[in-house]
């Protein structure tokens, strides 16, 4: 092979190592850490939730009277704790393991769940707490 066509194919190896390189670059930063994907994950399980709504019950409900919920308007309450990051905890109202199906339960009826929590039953059917509970995974981070 000529000098001159060895250098041409050396520059084409080069390139085309750049742009595989860039794209698996890209799809590292795009993928976020663990966590994050996990959480999103666990948000599109409950796919028959739709974390717009559930962000509008959650105004509609008095929600923030009580706790602080990242995202939702006016939800700085302190009587109960901050929802933000509730995708990461292990249990839920300290009585049951934190899982989409679990989470709808809790805010759905609490009472159910511990009938001595403090958390009233604020009457949501049960699409508006599978809503509820896929804006708290995906959206209250
Ligand atoms: C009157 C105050 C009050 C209102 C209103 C209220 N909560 Fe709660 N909430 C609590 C209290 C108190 C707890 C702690 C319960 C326990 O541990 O027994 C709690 C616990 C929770 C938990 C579990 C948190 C954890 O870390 O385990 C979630 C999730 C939750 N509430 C969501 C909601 C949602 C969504 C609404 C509105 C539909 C709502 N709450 C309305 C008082 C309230």
């Amino acid at each position: 092979m000529p000098d001159s066509l060895r250098d041409a194919v050396g520059w084409i190896v080069a390139a085309l190592l750049a742009v595989a390189a860039a794209v698996v670059l890209q799809a590292f930063l795009h993928r976020g850490t663990g966590s994050q994907q996990r959480q999103h994950d666990t948000a599109l399980a409950l796919s028959a939730g739709d974390p717009d709504r559930g962000r509008t019950v959650i105004a509609a409900s008095g929600c923030g009277a009580c706790h602080t919920i990242p995202g939702v308007p006016g939800a700085r309450g302190r009587v109960a704790s901050s929802l933000q990051g509730i995708a990461t905890r292990n249990i839920i109202g300290g009585v049951v393991a934190n899982t989409p199906h679990n989470l709808a339960r809790w805010v759905e009826n609490p009472r159910a769940l511990n009938a001595a929590t403090a958390m009233p039953n604020v009457g949501l059917s049960r699409q508006q707490a599978l809503d509820v509970a896929t804006y708290l995974y995906l959206a209250a981070q």
